[in-house]
């Protein structure tokens, strides 16, 4: 049915100019695939080092409010501090634009190895990434308008609401479920029949379902039925059991903050968005503690800004702690070991939050059928198929693993079906060294494996960014820390058994689903949990959801921001951002970053 109403639309716009826009994404595809293979990420921020050097500093004049950072919550600040019509704004962004490539959601492997993402790597690991190139982890970031958003694999799941009384409970006043869900369905604009009173469908960002759903999708809501699951909006009443995924896309396009909500608010007078431009220092006054400004450097040149009212930082997990610390906010020794002045001794930095990824392979009989790429391109054009999903991800599930009165769920899971992809990408995507990559990934039959993605959510490990220098140019530290604590690899392991019991299913056995396993930590007995602890400990990654580095909190020892996100102790300076959850997300961090 979708085909033909894709051959009637060509039909009607005329043959020609259909196939020159299909033309054009093919091209575009094929040229951006191969590029992305062979990109080698920055190991610095090299390409602003003439301005940061510069000996003069250019006046930019006086704002109402600096925002540093146009990523997920960069672009909600501007567009709705911009409704109001006398405030001068000035929005800072270290990327560029977001382009044809960066919107389709299958390429989102592909978006990491580009100029769109800042290329961070974890420092060599202990616990955790010891099947990875010199045990480090990759952390994708967006550089981009958009941010992080705009190279996401755009799963919309908000955590469940009652997770929110939990921020609430550390003494955040107005943080409660009941205060935060307003705010998520006011930016939301709901596709889905969700739950009635959880959706907002007047919002700017759109929420839809990637279709159509893939041959095997039912396969994955009977299996979860059959041990018990329910199937549920996961975003609504109750957030336990298994789902189609939410997604931020509209059309089959991706649906970054950016393109949600930014596009429209440039246009207002009082809003100026600079890009390629990198926020160096916050402007400080170190005896009364008032924020003045920022300064910045674009074009080979330095500026300084005066912000009249505000900064509000919003330059996402990794790089608002890095440039809170440049700026002589941080703990204090840090700071004099890197040589800064330090204005105020906070844990800038700690509590860094992420989610540990564990990829489940299991061999199916099934095969994808043969596809090729200008059908894929149209069929995208129109607003469905294989290209309007990030992995092939369609299935998510929350399972209540323990099957004890869980509050809010431990694990989660995704169901990724065979779907085409480069089996090279996705191995520099996990960076599994060569041993890895040849006996496990090169292994995958990407036409008749799936994959289940099994996540921990409620980790208790804790890891930390610090400064390497004193100098912006540098990037900062990054020791993602995971499974430190042994009750994470626990965790985990039930959330791998729960998965494994999912393959035993009646409606995995269907097709005949057996595991792909791991060639390592072969002095195991294969039932122990010392083997899933070994396996975990060498093949699982991160999540690609950092967050808590500036965490909300009123104690100024343990937190760096008030419940009105003003950083203890400095007036005229807020953090708005992934940075200041305080606690680990049961879900995903974009629409929590967006509340
Ligand atoms: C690969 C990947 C997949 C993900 N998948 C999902 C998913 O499916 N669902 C989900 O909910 N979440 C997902 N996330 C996480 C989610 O996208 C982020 O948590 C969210 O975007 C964070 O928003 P933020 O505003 O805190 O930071 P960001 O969106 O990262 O924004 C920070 C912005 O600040 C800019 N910036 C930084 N430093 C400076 C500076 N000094 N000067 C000027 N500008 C600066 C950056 O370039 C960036 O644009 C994923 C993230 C990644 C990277
Ligand atoms: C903007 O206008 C409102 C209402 O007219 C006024 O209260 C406020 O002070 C003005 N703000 C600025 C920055 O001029
Ligand atoms: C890759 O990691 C595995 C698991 O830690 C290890 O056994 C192997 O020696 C490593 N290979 C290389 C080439 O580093
Ligand atoms: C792709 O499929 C279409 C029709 O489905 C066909 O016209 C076209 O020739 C095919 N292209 C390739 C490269 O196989
Ligand atoms: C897996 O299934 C077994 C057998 O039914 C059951 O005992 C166990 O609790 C299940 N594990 C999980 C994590 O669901
Ligand atoms: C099922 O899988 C096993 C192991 O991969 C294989 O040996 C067997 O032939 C498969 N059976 C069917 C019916 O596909
Ligand atoms: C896959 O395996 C199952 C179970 O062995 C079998 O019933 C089914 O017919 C097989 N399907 C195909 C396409 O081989």
């Amino acid at each position: 049915m979708m085909v033909s109403l894709g051959a009637t639309l060509c039909l009607v716009l005329g043959v020609v100019s259909c196939s020159i826009t299909t033309n054009y994404y093919q091209e575009l595809i094929n040229q951006e695939t191969k590029k992305a293979l062979s990109y080698d990420l920055p190991t610095n921020n090299e390409e602003f080092k003439e301005g940061v050097e510069a000996q003069t500093i250019v006046e930019y004049g006086d704002y109402d409010v600096v925002i540093v950072g146009a990523g997920s919550v960069g672009c909600v600040l501007a567009t709705r501090l911009s409704e109001i019509e006398n405030l001068s704004i000035l929005l800072l962004e270290a990327g560029g634009e977001e382009n044809d490539f960066s919107q389709i959601p299958a390429m989102f492997l592909y978006h990491q190895f580009s100029d769109i993402n800042w290329g961070y790597y974890t420092t060599p690991q202990k616990y955790s990434c010891l099947g990875t190139n010199n045990r480090q982890c990759i952390i994708p970031r967006g550089k981009v308008i958009g941010g992080s958003s705009a190279i996401n694999a755009l799963i919309y799941a908000r955590g469940g609401c009652k997770y929110y009384d939990k921020w609430a409970a550390l003494g955040n006043r107005g943080w409660f479920c009941k205060d935060v869900l307003p705010y998520f369905k006011k930016s939301e604009n709901s596709q889905i029949h969700g739950d009635e009173g959880y959706h907002g469908k007047k919002g700017f960002w759109n929420v839809e379902y990637s279709l159509p759903s893939s041959t095997l999708f039912n396969n994955y809501i009977n299996g979860g039925l059959q041990i018990n699951q329910r199937v549920v909006d996961y975003n609504g009443v109750n957030q336990f059991g298994a789902a189609k995924v939410q997604s931020s896309i509209k059309r089959g396009k991706r649906q970054s903050l950016g393109t949600a909500f930014l596009a429209n608010a440039r246009k207002r007078s009082n809003l100026k968005v600079v890009t390629k431009a990198l926020v160096t220092k916050i402007i400080i006054d170190q005896q009364s503690r008032v924020t003045k400004g920022v300064e910045f450097v674009t074009n080979n040149q330095k500026f300084h800004v005066r912000a009249k009212k505000e900064v509000l930082v919003s330059a996402g997990a990794i790089n608002t702690p890095q440039l809170l610390m440049l700026s002589g906010i941080g703990p204090k020794t840090h700071l004099k070991d890197m040589k800064i002045p330090v204005i105020a001794d906070l844990p800038v930095g700690e509590n860094l939050i992420e989610h540990p990824l564990f990829n489940v392979v299991v061999r199916t009989n099934y095969t994808l059928p043969d596809t090729n790429m200008s059908d894929l391109v149209e069929l995208y054009l129109q607003g469905f198929g294989p290209l309007t999903k990030a992995l092939g991800v369609d299935g998510i599930g929350f399972p209540n693993t323990d099957n004890r009165r869980q509050e809010t769920p431990s694990i989660e899971l995704h169901f990724s079906p065979p779907f085409d992809i480069d089996r090279t990408i996705f191995q520099r995507a996990m960076n599994f060294n060569t041993t890895i990559g040849d006996t496990f990934i090169n292994k995958i039959n990407p036409k008749s494996d799936l994959n289940i993605f099994v996540i921990l959510l409620n980790e208790k490990s804790r890891g930390r960014i610090w400064l390497k220098s004193n100098s912006p140019i540098d990037f900062p530290n990054i020791d993602l820390n995971m499974f430190e604590k042994q009750e994470d690899v626990d965790s985990l392991i039930e959330g791998l058994r729960y998965a494994f019991n999912l393959t035993k299913t009646e409606a995995f056995e269907k097709l005949n689903a057996t595991l792909l396993e791991v060639p390592i930590c072969t002095n195991f007995d294969k039932d122990s949990n010392g083997y899933l602890e070994c396996l975990i400990r060498n093949v699982a990654v991160s999540m690609y959801h950092p967050c808590g580095t500036a965490a909300m909190g009123p104690d100024r020892e343990k937190f760096v921001v008030d419940d009105t996100l003003r950083v203890h102790g400095i007036k005229n300076l807020r953090v708005v951002d992934a940075s200041v959850f305080p606690l680990p997300v049961p879900g995903h961090t974009n629409a929590a970053a967006v509340i």
